[in-house]
């Protein structure tokens, strides 16, 4: 069952998508060579202390992983796609690309966004990747209206991914968000127009392409911190997410 928010509830995860939309910009703003992956998580509980929403990552324990999560965001830089724990071992470096996804929850109700910036100057590829990837999200949103399956989005983010010579990763995908982290249902990043569970007025959904520079094929590595996934080829991966809320006119981006 796909849950449908109520037009009050939406008023309150716009209100968090808002809140987040401005911490994550924020922590993007900051990041430079030196720093530490563990210095944006410690600035992203500060950040979100002063405004009074808490971490939904925080001790949420995904079934794949053997533990709860340690942190508030999951950064994942260069090679690693997903899921990386941040970590005063982890040093940024002029030319990395980095991926900060956090997820809040504010008055109850849970938004989810990341995005993904270099550090200093980074290559033209990168350039390029992180800007299909962005761009791929806006395809996918557009499609995010009622009527639509959520094979739709699916589609349409692989198709232009594909278009520019990068591919995306099966394994993980986008999901339904607002009462918590991950909600029915599943939007794969791949797959065919007009199928799959069909999109309603009321739905929040996290749509989040996760986009390989080289090969989609993904190493969970269960000898590393239990957490991070990498790229088989060692290329480098590019990330960006929204949530939005399915209106009558179509999806409204909550964490812009
Ligand atoms: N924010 C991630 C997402 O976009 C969720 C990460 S789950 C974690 O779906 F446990 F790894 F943090
Ligand atoms: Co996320
Ligand atoms: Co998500």
């Amino acid at each position: 069952m796909i849950a449908k928010k109520t037009p009050e509830e939406i008023e309150v995860l716009k209100e968090a998508g808002h809140i987040l939309a401005k911490i994550l910009k924020t922590l993007a703003g900051e990041v430079k060579s030196g720093m530490t992956t563990l210095d944006i998580d410690d600035r992203a509980m500060e950040l979100l202390e002063e405004v009074g929403a808490e971490p939904a990552l925080l001790g949420y324990h995904p079934s794949f992983a053997p533990f709860p999560y340690p942190a508030a965001t999951c950064i994942s830089v260069n090679d690693v796609v997903q899921h990386g724990i941040p970590s005063e071992e982890t040093v940024l470096r002029n030319g990395d690309i980095v991926n900060i996804d956090l997820t809040i929850i504010y008055k109850e109700m849970v938004v989810d966004s990341a995005l993904t910036v270099g550090v200093g100057e980074v290559s033209d590829q990168d350039r390029k990747l992180m800007a299909a990837t962005q761009e791929a999200l806006a395809h996918g949103i557009k499609q995010a209206k009622p009527g639509n399956h959520i094979g739709d989005i699916s589609a349409a983010i692989q198709e232009f991914v594909e278009s520019r010579g990068f591919s995306v990763v099966r394994e993980l995908c986008g999901h339904g968000v607002g009462y918590s982290v991950h909600e029915e249902p599943n939007i794969p990043n791949f797959g065919k127009a007009g199928t799959g569970p069909l999109i309603e007025v009321g739905h929040v959904y996290a749509i989040e392409p996760i986009v390989n520079a080289g090969k989609p094929d993904v190493i969970f590595d269960d000898e590393g911190d239990g957490y991070s996934v990498y790229s088989e080829d060692g290329s480098n991966c590019a990330h960006f997410e929204h949530t939005v809320a399915i209106t009558e006119n179509g999806a409204e981006i909550l964490t812009k």
